[in-house]
């Protein structure tokens, strides 16, 4: 069955999962922040939170859609993380359980994790880091990634991660756009086995970089790494002087948090900005809520901190829940497709939270390898990154949840912050729906003129109305913020995600996929835009074309069609030669499954590729109206 298709499946969780809930009845709390939203957030904020001083406007939209939420405190979200739980029993529980692709274990508590924060902003600030600068952080899946994030958030400065997968081209562009002055790296990332050398990919980028002065180095793999003079400088060698006393700067509420780069329309990826209050507070109240995280819980967010999923749920909203997350350096089925099922025994984890992706990666080694360990710890699962297919869903839900651990499927994006439309583990589920709005959140399925379509009927994915942790503008550029999320229902003043959905006689939402040229693989945005400059940057290459045709376990994968210069030889070695050509400009993650070679590609009489017709054809489907095609 397809992603999109509804199943008439309900599930409903048991009395004992409902009695025991933050939120046992999820109707009357979202009655409650529809009535009054402001309210509602004022509430949570001032409850739960500390801030060195208050607001006086919880939503500022006088100038929507810049919208500022709790205008006038001062906090930072490393006070609410860290800080505060130096006084409570927290400090000896443990943040951060970090396991290596090769076994190694480290295990940090909330103080020891204090105390390298402390100790790496005050590296920073020797370094010359100050509040305001971007500091880009090209790391791997360790606990030193979460150290320099926290780092730069105590002291005013913005992070910028970039993904330890993508290429040293991809690592330039995001430097040059953010005007970086400081890099955070690794020697080196462990991955099935192998060194991913990111120093030397680091250098090249530091070479080619007009704004990049220092470039911090922490050892993980140990491997011979060049350091250059005056500009390179050993993670280790500076923590060793660094004093553990750091003052955590005092911001506004509405100071730049983090930028973090995402796919969209066009070639050039985008900075998505987030501010200190509104993120902390919405996406810790998500993961309280949404996955009901007690005391006693160990929270595996099975993410990279490269991408917004890790950002939010790996590192800040459950060290402001005060609450113990995994962190695992590896993919799932390296060494062995056991890995995973291994870590929940050894950890008692209790709740897991993965992408459709790993879930189906992992379905088809069978059901007989989770039955091999004991995984009755946990209590709830979770969903994010592309629509689950019902199938998958299934596998989950019997296999790894013994059929009694309800499976939260988060639909929410980089901009968004937190999750969207979510169940909470009080909700009656339906698999492959991520069922309604979070308490608050609007979310509806509109035709183009802003009428809510039928039952059934497939539409666009709009939110009606803002939330605390939604982007604030796309980092120096105002304008293609408005035009990329607000234009299209520009009246009515909605947020527009560039999803299209469905709704069900519920009302429960059922995403079907991008609506723009972003192909998601794997649960990775990609841009065919990016891509296809990617390729025609190749010598052989005049015009390149990509589409995203459906796999069983990435969902999505990129089909390239290249038409080639003159005197170019269409052979299968310059196939490969262009595969690894989009490894080198991008990553991995965005190399074509294949290439074909083509004379023409179908465009409208305007010029513009008509992709949808490259994708039909693939697809053996009806090509639909071909109206504008120019031949
Ligand atoms: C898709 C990832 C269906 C969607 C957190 C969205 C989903 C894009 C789901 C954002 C879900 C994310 N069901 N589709 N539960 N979650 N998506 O920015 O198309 O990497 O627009 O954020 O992923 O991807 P991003």
């Amino acid at each position: 069955m397809a992603a999109n298709e509804m199943s008439g499946d309900v599930y409903y969780p048991s009395e004992d999962i409902v009695n025991n809930a933050h939120i046992p009845d999820y109707d009357s709390v979202n009655d409650k922040a529809v009535a009054d939203l402001t309210g509602f957030w004022d509430e949570i904020a001032k409850e739960n939170f500390e801030w060195y001083a208050p607001w006086h406007t919880t939503l500022d939209d006088s100038n929507a859609p810049f919208y500022k939420w709790f205008v006038g405190a001062e906090t930072n979200i490393v006070h609410n993380a860290l800080d505060r739980h130096m006084h409570t029993a927290t400090r000896n529980k443990a943040a951060i359980i970090f396991e290596g692709e090769g076994g190694d274990e480290r295990i940090i508590t909330y103080h020891q994790l204090n105390r390298l924060v402390c100790k790496f902003s005050n590296v920073l600030r020797d370094q010359g880091v100050v509040k305001g600068d971007v500091v880009t952080i090209y790391m791997g899946n360790i606990p030193e990634t979460a150290v320099a994030m926290l780092a730069c958030a105590k002291i005013g400065a913005m992070h910028s991660v970039v993904f330890g997968g993508f290429s040293s081209e991809a690592l330039l562009g995001r430097i040059e756009d953010s005007k970086s002055k400081m890099l955070i790296t690794c020697d080196g990332a462990w991955r099935r086995g192998k060194i991913v050398d990111l120093k030397a990919m680091a250098t090249v980028a530091a070479e080619k970089s007009t704004s990049l002065e220092k470039m911090i180095v922490v050892q993980r793999t140990n491997h011979d790494v060049e350091m250059k003079d005056g500009r390179d400088f050993w993670y280790h060698d500076l923590m060793a002087d660094a004093s553990d006393k750091s003052e955590t700067a005092r911001l506004s509420s509405e100071d730049n948090l983090f930028i973090l780069y995402t796919s969209g329309t066009t070639g050039r990826p985008k900075a998505i900005l987030h501010t200190h209050g509104g993120y902390m507070v919405y996406t810790a109240t998500t993961l309280k809520w949404v996955f009901d995280l007690k005391d006693e819980d160990v929270w595996w967010c099975a993410a990279d901190p490269g991408w917004i999923t890790g950002h939010s749920y790996i590192v800040y909203s459950p060290l402001v829940n005060g609450a113990t997350s995994i962190m695992y350096e590896g993919t799932p089925d390296y060494p062995t497709p056991e890995r995973w099922w291994q870590l929940v025994q050894k950890y008692g984890i209790t709740i897991l939270y993965t992408s459709p992706t790993a879930i189906r990666g992992l379905m088809k080694y069978g059901s007989e390898l989770p039955k091999k360990y004991d995984l009755s710890s946990l209590r709830l699962l979770g969903s994010v990154g592309e629509p689950i297919n019902p199938a998958a869903w299934k596998w989950y839900y019997e296999h790894v949840g013994n059929s009694k651990a309800p499976i939260m499927d988060t639909w929410w994006q980089t901009e968004t912050g937190g999750f969207m439309m979510t169940p909470l583990p009080s909700v009656p589920l339906k698999p492959g729906s991520a069922t309604r709005g979070f308490p608050g959140i609007l979310p509806d399925v509109v035709d183009k003129d802003g009428n809510s379509v039928k039952p059934g009927e497939e539409g666009t994915l709009v939110i009606k109305g803002p939330w605390p942790s939604m982007l604030r503008t796309i980092y120096g550029d105002d304008e293609r913020y408005l035009k990329q999320y607000w234009s299209e229902f520009k009246e009515q003043g909605w947020y527009c995600p560039s999803d299209s959905a469905k709704k069900d006689e519920d009302g429960y939402i059922w995403v079907i996929g991008r609506q723009d040229d972003v192909i998601n693989v794997a649960g990775h945005r990609l841009g065919t835009a990016e891509i296809e400059s990617a390729l025609v940057s190749h010598p052989a290459v005049a015009e390149a074309a990509v589409v995203g045709l459906p796999d069983d376990v990435k969902g999505t994968i990129v089909k390239a069609f290249c038409i080639v210069n003159q005197g170019n030889e269409t052979t299968p070695e310059l196939g490969e030669a262009l595969r690894a050509h989009v490894g080198k400009e991008i990553g991995a993650i965005a190399k074509p499954a294949s290439v074909a070679f083509v004379d023409s590609l179908p465009k409208t009489r305007s010029g513009k590729i008509m992709r949808r017709v490259l994708k039909a054809q693939e697809l053996g489907e009806d090509v639909g109206d071909l109206s504008t095609l120019a031949d």
